[in-house]
Order: structure tokens, then sequence, then C-alpha cells
């Protein structure tokens, strides 16, 4: 467990105890600035280990490749934008970054910063880096920061960052076996060669779940529109389509629900796509000319994938037998006050769809959904059961719908191995009308 020097290291001591408590042999690292913000004594007799402050000088004579080799996971909380760059940058300074590079475990980096740190391109490009690398993140979340502050930045909280902990340690196969495919980013629909109707997903929601189920021992195949713009994540197979009617197409090819096609063994589709629901009836073959005059673009509807996959396993309606691949939709919603709340739109879709799951996001608040690194979700399922992800960065709200569509598989029986127990614990009561 590294410790770096930010205000939240005195939540380290508390997320020390909790690993302890559950197992873990905890060894701290605690950078030269941790230790003006928590005592090293404090770890220490919280730890299973002794606490290490230093690269050099200790009995061990190379305690970072010691540590870095032993170890099964590396949690970074709170990490600081000074250490996320370090480690970006392959650099080893200290005892915490060398034993960073020395290690080949899994590595969960908790941020804790100001919001003007967190959103600064050096950082946003160090966590895009380190993400692609498949470092895993936890938060920040959005809350009250180091000198009154409120806004994004804020260490997530002991509670998650210890289950995120043991998610990686003992969750990291427990898809194993299993295979799924995801869509991701926004359809381009052509009006002529160079011009076409589009929307503003980035996919990195779906990149975010493609990877998460890939960490956890999934074969994932993504389908993807934004393949020249985003890397695709370790051990990841993308199929780059374009417009609707290609995802489509690729989508049934890998259902084995295609003319033609193999049956399909896929166990779960997350359709995060953001996919037009028109497209301009006759593209043109040629550029269309200014001095042709304004064209009159004339669309028509799409196929609806995921409600078509649905139909296809017959989920539609009450006593829909739960055969086919877990179906996992996405709803981008603009909740209006005195409007239906977002989990009752949710729910909607979930019929509309014949989908297990709906994940639902209302994109007229700041720094949710389209384009942005962060979300805030419900996610609702059959049985009634409803989850709510507050505001936390994309990576979070990919754990938490991988840990839905986890307890669904679970339910179904599709996991080889160890049963899930974490998400039906999330699941909360449907709540009351809350807008
Ligand atoms: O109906 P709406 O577009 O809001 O539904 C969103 C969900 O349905 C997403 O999961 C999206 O990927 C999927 N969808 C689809 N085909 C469409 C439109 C949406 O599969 N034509």
């Amino acid at each position: 467990m590294g410790v770096t020097g930010g205000i939240a290291a005195y939540k380290a001591a508390e997320i020390c105890r909790r690993l302890v408590d559950a197992g873990a042999i905890v060894s701290p690292v605690m950078t030269t600035a941790a230790r003006r913000f928590l005592g090293e004594a404090t770890l220490s007799a919280l730890a299973s280990e002794p606490v290490r402050t230093k690269l050099w000088g200790s009995a061990e004579p190379i305690p970072h490749t010691l540590l870095g080799q032993r170890a099964d996971l590396v949690v970074v909380a709170p990490a600081t934008a000074r250490i996320l760059g370090v480690y970006a940058a392959g650099i080893s300074s200290d005892l915490l970054s060398a034993t960073l590079l020395a290690t080949r475990a899994p590595v969960l980096m908790c941020p804790a910063m100001h919001t003007e740190m967190w959103e600064n391109p050096a950082v946003a490009d160090n966590v895009a880096t380190l993400t692609r690398r498949g470092v895993r993140f936890v938060g920040p979340g959005v809350g009250r920061l180091a000198g009154g502050d409120l806004g994004a930045g804020r260490m997530a909280e002991p509670d998650e960052i210890v289950r995120a902990a043991a998610r990686l340690l003992g969750a990291s196969s427990c898809l194993e076996g299993l295979s799924a495919v995801v869509t991701a980013g926004g359809t381009r629909e052509p009006i002529d060669p160079v011009r076409y109707v589009g929307n503003r997903s980035s996919g990195r929601q779906g990149y975010a779940i493609a990877a998460e189920l890939a960490a956890r021992g999934a074969a994932v195949r993504l389908i993807t529109t934004v393949a020249s713009t985003l890397e695709a994540p370790r051990g990841v197979d993308t199929v780059e389509v374009e417009t609707a009617l290609e995802m489509l197409a690729a989508v049934e090819a890998e259902l084995g629900l295609g003319v033609g096609s193999a049956p399909g063994g896929t166990d779960l589709l997350v359709m995060t796509a953001a996919v037009a629901d028109f497209r301009p009836a006759r593209p043109a073959g040629e550029k269309m000319k200014k001095a042709q005059g304004i064209p009159a673009l004339e669309l028509v509807a799409n196929p609806d994938i995921l409600a078509r996959v649905g139909a296809a396993f017959k989920r539609g309606g009450p006593g829909g037998s739960p055969t086919g691949p877990v179906l996992v939709g996405f709803a981008a919603e603009t909740v209006r006050p005195g409007g239906p709340a977002l989990v009752d739109l949710a729910r909607g879709k979930l019929e509309a769809k014949g989908a297990d799951l709906i994940v639902a996001n209302d994109v007229s608040l700041p720094s949710v959904g389209f384009g942005h690194a962060t979300n805030a979700v419900v996610i609702v399922d059959r049985a009634g059961r409803v989850a709510e992800v507050p505001l936390s960065s994309k990576e979070a709200v990919a754990a938490a719908v991988v840990d839905a569509a986890q307890a669904l598989l679970a339910e179904r029986g599709r996991l080889c191995g160890r049963p899930d127990r974490d998400f039906p614990r999330d699941f909360a009561p449907p709540r009351k009308k809350d807008n």
C-alpha cells in the first residue's frame, strides 16, 4: 500500500486497517510528503508489516524489487498528481515509484487532489496513459476538498477502495471462460462521402467496460466506431464499424443471429454505443455541392439493435425466459423537473428493449456522460433492484456495471467458479421518486 502526500492520507489508516481485517498482508510505503500528513507510527500499528519510507539505508538491499515482486496488488491511496506523473513517465525516484515499476501485480490508484489539478490536461493525460496500460482507478469523487473547496478530486471512500482492492485480488479471473460483446462510440450516418449525422458520444464508457470485463478474465469483443481515436484496452479484440447498420451486422454476427452466422456463445452483450435512431435515406454518392442549393435531408429509422437482440431471445414482456446473453442497455436521458425520475425512465427502457439491465444517466447534469471523463448512473434490473453510482470516473461506473452483470450471470449459473459477493449487497430497494 503506497501512501503519498495529500490531506486524504489520514484515510489511508482506515483503508489499511480494513485491508488487514479482510486478511491482507499490508506493507505500507510512505513518501516523504505523506509523513507530513500521517504518522508513521499510526500506519505501522495498523499494518501487518513495518512501514517503509526509503529506497536507501534499510536492512534490505533492494526493498523495491522485494515489495514489487511479492505483492499481489499495489494500492496507492491517496495518489497525488505527482505519483501519477512519475509513474506514467516511468520514473523511479523514491521507494514507492520504484516499487510501482518493479511490480507485475495489478495496481489500483486512488487519486486525491484539487479539482484544478485533477482536471489539468497533464494529469488527465497521465491518467489516460496509466489506464491504457492496465492501471486501475477508483475515484476521485466530488466532495469537500482541503481548504473547504467543493469539487471533483476527493479521494474515494475507504469502503469503495477496499471493495475495489478485494475485487482485484479475488475476482480477477471470475469471468474466465465467459465471452462478452461491448459496443462503444456514436454511429456516423453518411449524408455524402464527407458528411455524416453523428452524436457526442466519446466511446470512453464502453472502452472502460471492455477493459473491466477483460480484467476480470472475460474474452471481450469491442464493436467500436472510435477505433481511430481510442486505443483498445489490453486483451480486447476490436471490430471497427461506422453506421448503425454495420453495428447491427457486427452484433448479430457475434451473437450468431445473422443470416448464415455460426451459433454464438456470447454470455454478455453491453450496448454502450450511442446508436443513431435515424439515418439519411439516400446518402449521396458524391460530395454535395453548395451550388446545388440546400438539400432536404430525408431520414429513415435505424433498427434498434438492442431491442432486436432482446426480441430474438424473447425477453420482452413478463415471463420472458432468461436464455441467451445477459443484455445490458444504456439510456441517456434529460430528466425534467416534474417529469418522470431517471429510475422510472430506466425501468421503461428495460421493458421496451427486453434488456436485463439498463444503465441510465441524466446527461443534462454537469460532468455526466457524453464527452466527459466522469459519469453518474442508476442501474436497474428486471427484479426491481436499483444501484446508484454517484458522479465517479467512467472506470468506477464500468466496475459497477460489470458487478451488476456479474450478479445476473451468477444467478444464471454462468460463472464457472466463484459466486459473486459484491453486487447483490450493493443493490438497494427501489428509492422513492427523487426528482
Ligand atoms: O432508445 P435509446 O436510444 O435511448 O436506447 C439506448 C440503448 O439502446 C443503448 O444501449 C443503445 O446502445 C441501444 N440502441 C440500439 N439501437 C438503436 C438505438 C439504441 O441498440 N438504434
